[in-house]
């Protein structure tokens, strides 16, 4: 009878550990990311800044959270600002992760919770989609009038951290950070396409140029894994009256070409007045006392 009272408590203890642990108790508790593809060896490719949109379905009651790695995305600090987890009635959550950088690449779970325990879990590869090559571009010869607004973009292709670098081509010098001035800003510009993705720091406005903003204004990014990029342009400044200068040449000329009619036409008038003056004609009497050859020699 002693053991039957035993075996009675064994019985008892395990329905007990059966029912109160929780994970036991849901056995049919499932946990599925919709969005994963058919083939769920490869991952889940997602667009740089774009937005990755993850979703998951489960059957069984509980809280659904989400976690990158082993860590919960709530405390992941590089994530902490940029996502957004909503959990309906009906046991889906989405997790939505905004502006998507390079670094969000990696396995995400959703998993179905009851207290501190783990009743379900589906786990998602997520990776950069990096179709085409990464890269800059900025325009290769860019001049400008003097005293006029210059504009430098610098188009990106991938995840990279811009900044500029300047190199005076008058003094020679080397590349040195090009730092913001008074006429010089250096800004974010946000794309013309539909897609309207900001580029941080990418581009470069100068005011007012001056003769002293000339020379090679050059791009740089950085990606994540260190890799660099960069793309230059080469600013030149013409000077404000440069289109003028021609103008004026030809007015010079004009001036000149005037100048020299009028003299040459005055000095003409005035030969020919001394030419008339000395150039007599016979028919004009004769105011010396002279009498002409032939009468001369009539009278001898
Ligand atoms: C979750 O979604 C999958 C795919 O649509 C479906 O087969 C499954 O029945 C859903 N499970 C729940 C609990 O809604
Ligand atoms: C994600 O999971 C896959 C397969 O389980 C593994 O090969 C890969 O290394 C994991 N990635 C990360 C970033 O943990
Ligand atoms: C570039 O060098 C020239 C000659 O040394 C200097 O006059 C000019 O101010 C420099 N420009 C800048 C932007 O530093
Ligand atoms: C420019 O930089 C290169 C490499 O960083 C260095 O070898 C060279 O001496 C520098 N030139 C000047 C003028 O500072
Ligand atoms: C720009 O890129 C070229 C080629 O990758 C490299 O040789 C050069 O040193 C880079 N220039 C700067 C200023 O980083």
């Amino acid at each position: 009878m002693k053991y039957h009272h035993l075996v009675l408590l064994c019985i008892h203890t395990f329905v007990l550990i059966f029912c109160v642990n929780p994970a036991f108790s849901d056995s049919d508790a499932k946990v599925t990311i919709l969005s994963k593809q058919d083939d769920s060896s490869r991952p889940l490719h997602f667009k740089l800044k774009h937005n990755i949109v993850l979703k998951c379905n489960s059957t069984g009651n509980g809280e659904i959270k989400w976690a990158k790695g082993d860590k919960l995305v709530t405390e992941i600090e590089e994530l902490k600002d940029r996502i957004e987890v909503s959990t309906k009635s009906d046991n889906t959550s989405t997790l939505v992760l905004k502006e998507a950088k390079d670094s969000d690449a990696g396995n995400y779970t959703c998993s179905l919770y009851d207290g501190d325990s783990k009743m379900a879990s589906d786990t998602i590869r997520v990776a950069a989609t990096t179709t085409g090559k990464w890269g800059l571009r900025v325009n290769k010869n860019v001049n400008v009038v003097e005293g006029e607004k210059l504009t430098l973009k610098c188009e990106v292709k991938g995840d990279l951290k811009l900044d500029w670098l300047y190199k005076n081509i008058t003094s020679g010098e080397n590349y040195t950070e090009l730092v913001e001035r008074d006429r010089i800003t250096i800004k974010n510009y946000e794309t013309d396409d539909d897609e309207k993705i900001t580029i941080e720091n990418g581009q470069v406005d100068i005011e007012d140029a001056k003769m002293m903003d000339r020379g090679i204004y050059l791009c740089r990014g950085i990606a994540n894994d260190g890799e660099m990029y960069n793309a230059s342009s080469t600013v030149r400044v013409k000077d404000k009256y440069a289109a003028l200068w021609p103008f004026l040449g030809i007015c010079a000329e004009v001036l000149v070409l005037c100048a020299i009619i009028v003299v040459y036409e005055k000095k003409r008038n005035k030969t020919e007045l001394e030419e008339s003056d000395t150039d007599q004609s016979p028919d004009q009497p004769f105011v010396s006392g002279k009498t002409p050859p032939t009468t001369v020699k009539s009278q001898t």
